[in-house]
């Protein structure tokens, strides 16, 4: 159940949004067909280091976004065409087996695309994404292994399990559903606690696949909470319980979004990692926040239980309102990105208290979401 939302909050909504829409135009204008990571000092062009290749889809998927809001006007189209000249030269990653991140570079890109504009020839670059995507799975063990390593499962694979999920549900394929869901399964059992925290890393033995330890790369700790982690499982697992309505899924799913919302300062908005050590301790990461905001939105949606459904919607706003009033970084006019106050990586020092792609994406997202009516269509 879905509340209504009062004047003053649309309005800070679609302020917000208006904002965005600037300073993607700004962006697109300043440096044509350069895709963004994380700024450096509020600049997107930098020499910083990657990491790993993920965040492609994210300045598409906000074009997307966008253009759907628009009339079929030249406006409208001129958002129409930046989502498409952004959204082409992903099309080959559909074959890219380097990363665990082809539902990020596809659910936000042409799945988006074939929603808006019904082009059935979009269909397959989706379905092979998504049948890429099922061969990182490892019987042994039975998950999608992470970029890093065959022994390795990373708690943001749930953002991606879902365009194999995808696959499975377009073409029937019930070996693809059975690795999406038993990935799932495997997630749930080794990487989210009993509290509802989540690890950010599993590790396995390959030969046997038995479990060995949960371990982090961009959390504090192998057993701390980092919050991004957090957030991307709260999203995923709501995801996969919408694919399969299967109750252990949406079980996990309420769980991270009890623990987000039992220990996040009230604002809404939280630390990088729950149990970082005093000297990062007031360190946020509005990331995290955003992409919790959007899967909190999508679990009020889902959620057969109507007051549960509006107190997630309600803390959803709550967030998404805080990002609106203190993160927008439109008091300094030099600063390229939309929200400020992201983390990518902390222990690698890149991206730190900066925008980074995907906060944009999924803050982007949380207000065409808050903004709508209607639920978010499956
Ligand atoms: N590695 C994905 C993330 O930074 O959340």
């Amino acid at each position: 159940m879905i509340q209504i939302q009062t004047k003053g909050e649309r309005n800070l909504y679609e302020h917000a949004l208006g904002y965005a829409r600037r300073q993607l135009r700004a962006l697109i204008d300043r440096d044509p067909d350069f895709y963004p990571m994380y700024t450096s000092q509020g600049r997107w062009r930098h020499s910083g280091e990657a990491w790993t290749n993920w965040c492609e889809g994210f300045l598409p998927g906000m074009l997307w976004i966008i253009a759907a809001r628009e009339p079929d006007d030249a406006a409208g189209r001129w958002w129409r065409d930046q989502a498409i000249r952004y959204s082409r030269p992903l099309e080959m990653r559909q074959f890219d087996r380097e990363v665990h991140d082809l539902g990020f570079l596809f659910m936000s890109t042409y799945y988006r695309w074939r929603h808006l504009t019904g082009d059935p020839s979009l269909q397959s670059v989706l379905i092979e994404a998504g049948r890429t995507m099922a061969m990182r799975y490892r019987p042994q063990g039975e998950y999608l292994h992470s970029f890093v390593a065959e022994s390795s499962l990373f708690i943001d694979i749930m953002m991606n399990v879902g365009i194999v999920f995808y696959a499975a549900l377009e073409t029937r394929d019930s070996k693809l559903m059975n690795i999406a869901l038993r990935h799932c399964l495997t997630t749930r059992r080794v990487l989210v606690r009993g509290d509802g925290s989540t690890a950010h890393e599993g590790l396995f033995d390959v030969e046997t696949g038995a479990f060995l330890g949960q371990s982090t790369h961009q959390g504090w700790r192998a057993d701390s909470c980092w919050s991004r982690g957090l957030a991307w499982a709260l999203y995923g697992f709501g995801t996969a319980y919408r694919c399969t309505r299967d109750a252990r899924m949406l079980d996990a799913a309420e769980a991270c979004t009890r623990f987000y919302i039992e220990r996040t300062p009230s604002d809404g908005v939280p630390p990088w990692d729950y149990d970082a050590p005093p000297e990062s301790r007031a360190l946020v990461d509005t990331s995290a926040a955003a992409v919790a905001t959007a899967g909190m939105f999508q679990l009020a949606r889902l959620v057969p239980d109507q007051v549960r459904g509006q107190c997630y919607d309600a803390v959803a706003r709550r967030i998404l309102g805080t990002l609106c009033r203190s993160y927008l970084s439109e008091q300094d006019p030099q600063w390229e990105g939309i929200l400020k106050g992201g983390v990518y990586h902390l222990g690698k020092n890149i991206g730190v208290n900066e925008s980074v792609m995907w906060g944009e994406y999924f803050f982007v997202e949380a207000l065409d979401l808050a903004l709508r009516d209607s639920g978010p269509e499956d």
